[in-house]
């Protein structure tokens, strides 16, 4: 086990140019099952979560090879139909196997995840979808069964309480490209990450228009073919390292940057009153100094403000005087982060789907402990920005997202350090 040791204080300085999305790599990893033929993916964050993914693949029968450390490639020959619970309950993100399993071979066997820290993470609208779909379903020892011998396009709608499904968009997709006639997707996710899955569907031969709105079409094709794609940059990440450049009053310029995916972070900015400039066509900057505004937010589906940077924005609002108002309605119940920033000294009460935050002038280093990886982001953020030392163990929640976070902080100015958990405190460690 290792944890992270931040002594709070400095400002980041300097440029960090952004990685490839981790969500829209998992999906896209997912989408190289469509073909028997070869796939390579650029762009590829280093983590933890896309390697397993690369494993869950080969598991599934997939030729799996690495083109130096961000390229992956990919040929599925020959696939078997089953992933099982040991590989799928590690990562929930594998539910989108179900649409390229059954669109590739009429069938899939898929594992339901289990529990999830952030709250309910239900799949009735996949299943849903998959139904209209013309596929039999049934659940039956943990496994969602899928036959789809029968599969053909058609209407649905994807829309729940809380918006659009992200990841059951992506599966509903990869299931329709290769369901003979047409398939019209109805309040469909239009995030950038299902944006860029239809970039890479469409790049092996799929035909799939209204990409980029809630209303798709996909008119279904007999085969796809190989491809080489090159995966966006991560919105969310970028938003972590500007949040991070605010909360320590730096000087930071993040590039390699859609910037049109953050518009909804750079808004909350400037209402907080936090200087960003955009710099040509693909960097922000970010200067930190100066006296910030609370703000009052809401996460909903894109292009609102994303619910992966609410826990981030609640690390920096805690250290901005004055009352803000975060409303989480993607996952009412995402606030692990907030008991342990109150271990840091925040004043943060959650009222029911909202953190009402009280902004400090100083937080103080703790032990904490990271309970998911946004949740880590934020304990990160305040560690940098907080007086003295602050320990955060489960540190490999983090490694899941943020790829090579420590080091990556360190070339900006942070004193950071990634240490064995035998190096913490004896009275701080809760576990080895
Ligand atoms: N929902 C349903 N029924 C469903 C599916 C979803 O009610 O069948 C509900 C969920 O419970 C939630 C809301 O709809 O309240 C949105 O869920 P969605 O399906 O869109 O989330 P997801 O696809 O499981 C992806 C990201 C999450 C991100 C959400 C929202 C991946 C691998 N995960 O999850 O990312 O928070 O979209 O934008 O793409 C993260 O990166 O830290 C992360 C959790």
């Amino acid at each position: 086990m290792e944890v992270l040791k931040i002594r709070g204080g400095n400002p980041l300085r300097g440029s960090i140019t952004v990685s490839g999305a981790k969500n829209a790599a998992l999906p896209i990893f997912a989408a190289t099952l469509l073909t028997d033929e070869e796939c390579i993916i650029e762009n590829v964050p280093d983590l933890s979560d896309v390697r397993y993914m690369a494993e869950i693949l080969q598991c599934l029968g997939a030729h799996v090879a690495r083109e130096g450390v961000h390229g992956w490639v990919f040929k599925a020959e020959n696939l078997v139909s089953r992933a099982p619970y040991e590989l799928v309950r590690k990562m929930r993100a594998s539910v989108c196997l179900m649409g390229p399993l059954v669109g590739r071979l009429r069938q899939a066997d898929v594992s339901l995840p289990g529990g999830c820290v952030i709250g309910p993470r239900p799949i009735d609208l996949h299943l849903k979808g998959l139904s209209k779909l013309n596929c039999d379903i049934n659940i039956s020892n943990g496994y969602v069964h899928i036959d789809g011998r029968s599969m053909r396009g058609g209407d649905l709608f994807l829309g729940g309480r809380h918006g659009p499904t992200v990841t059951g968009t992506a599966n509903l997709l990869m299931a329709a490209v290769l369901a003979p006639g047409c398939t019209r997707i109805e309040s469909a996710a239009c995030e950038p990450e299902i944006v860029d899955l239809c970039g890479m569907l469409n790049a092996m031969g799929a035909n799939i228009s209204g990409v980029g709105s809630h209303h798709l079409t996909v008119e279904g094709v007999e085969k796809l073919h190989g491809c080489r794609y090159r995966i966006i940059s991560d919105r969310i990440e970028a938003g972590t390292f500007l949040l991070a450049g605010a909360i320590t009053g730096g000087d930071l310029t993040v590039s390699g940057v859609r910037t049109n995916h953050l518009s909804a972070l750079l808004d909350k900015m400037e209402e907080a009153d936090i200087e960003t400039e955009i710099i040509g066509e693909n960097s922000i900057r970010v200067i930190g100094a100066g006296q910030r505004r609370p703000v009052d937010l809401i996460t909903l589906p894109h292009p609102a403000f994303p619910t992966d940077l609410q826990a981030q924005m609640c690390a920096l609002m805690s250290l901005t005087p004055g009352l803000s108002i975060l409303t989480e309605k993607i996952y009412p119940n995402r606030f692990m982060h907030v008991p342990e920033l109150q271990r840091m000294g925040a004043d943060i009460s959650i009222e029911g789907p909202s953190a009402i935050i009280k902004g400090k002038d100083s937080l103080s280093g703790a032990p904490v402990m990271a309970s998911d990886l946004r949740a880590s982001a934020a304990l990160i953020l305040a560690g940098l920005a907080a007086q003295g030392e602050t320990w955060i163990q489960r540190i490999y929640h983090i490694d899941r997202g943020y790829e090579h976070i420590d080091e990556r902080l360190t070339e900006l100015g942070a004193d950071i350090a990634r240490l064995p958990a035998s190096e913490m405190p004896k009275e701080m460690l809760v576990e080895v």
